[in-house]
């Protein structure tokens, strides 16, 4: 793809829990590279915990193939290990980011936990406290330190966060979830009012249901709990989508591309649905 936005030429970006082929974050890492910037593909590299299904992690190995490809389609691309809820390795992992590429202008916050889902009556304090911390606490620990080093270049920047339709509204067995969702969102707000001087933006996208990724582990949750087959309920949720289709990770990233770009230097605080009109709130 043809860069649409020059001016994201050589800026400098880092993407949390980008490991995973077909994931939101590689699409955004790949669409990034494309338009020209240095992108940091960073994932969690192998499960930690036992609530962790290997399943759901960006592996090490899955990262440096999301990272080789992106180079190979001409982008320039690194990949790091990074779990979002280490205070530690966030503060490394962005020291060597600057390091390697002499800066950091844009952080994506999309690392996320989206396969603890259960009726609240059933959801154990530490599936809550996974979920809370990876969604909530990991995006707040990567705005922090990603700020701390915009502000101290003085060339402002951009913090995307990936929140979710469940930051809008309510899905059953999703009560940690839609929490942690709706708290990115305060979060952005919160971080565009205070980092604004500074000429950082702070916004959030709000994708509806991605048939990959997570969202594929939560369609065939959704799909048993309500007694249909996957092919069923995708069905009744295209039907429900004014657009007609569900979520690709592409729409994301263009959005992601667009709040990026010059074209948005005036949009920040902003919690924008990317859903093709099944939210408009
Ligand atoms: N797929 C969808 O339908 C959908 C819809 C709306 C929002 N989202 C959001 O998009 C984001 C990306 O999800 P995806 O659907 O691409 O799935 P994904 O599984 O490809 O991405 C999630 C990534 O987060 C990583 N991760 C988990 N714990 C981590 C930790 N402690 N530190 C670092 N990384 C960690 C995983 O390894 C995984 O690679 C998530 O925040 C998700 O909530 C997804």
């Amino acid at each position: 793809m043809s860069a649409r936005f020059p001016e994201l030429a050589g800026k400098v970006a880092l993407v949390t829990g980008a490991g995973r082929a077909k994931g939101l974050g590689e699409a955004m890492a790949r669409r990034l590279a494309a338009e020209g910037v240095k992108v940091v593909v960073t994932d969690i590299g192998r499960a930690r915990g036992p609530e962790m299904p290997v399943t759901a992690v960006g592996t090490e190995e899955e990262m440096a193939q999301v990272a080789a490809s992106i180079r190979e389609a001409g982008g320039e691309c690194t990949a790091m290990a990074l779990d979002v809820l280490d205070e530690h390795q966030v503060r490394a992992v962005i020291a060597a980011t600057v390091e390697r590429y002499g800066g950091l202008d844009i952080l994506v916050n999309n690392a996320g936990i989206g396969y603890l889902m259960k009726p609240i009556l059933e959801m154990s304090l530490s599936e809550w406290d996974a979920v809370l911390g990876v969604n909530l606490r990991g995006a707040f620990l990567c705005t922090k330190y990603a700020a701390e080093r915009m502000v101290a270049q003085g060339r402002g920047g951009r913090i995307v966060n990936i929140a979710s339709q469940a930051a809008k509204s309510g899905f059953p067995f999703a009560s940690a979830y839609c929490a942690s969702k709706h708290g990115m969102v305060g979060l952005t707000r919160v971080t565009a009012i205070e980092l604004g001087k500074h000429g950082i933006t702070c916004n959030a996208i709000c994708p509806n249901h991605v048939t990959t990724g997570l969202g594929a582990w939560q369609n065939e949750y959704f799909a048993k709990a309500l007694g249909l087959t996957l092919e069923a309920y995708l069905a009744a949720m295209k039907g429900r989508i004014p657009l007609g289709r569900p979520g690709l990770p592409e729409d994301t990233a263009n959005a992601c591309a667009w709040l990026c770009s010059d074209e948005a230097r005036y949009v920040t605080g902003e919690a924008m649905n990317v859903s093709g009109g099944e939210e408009y709130h």
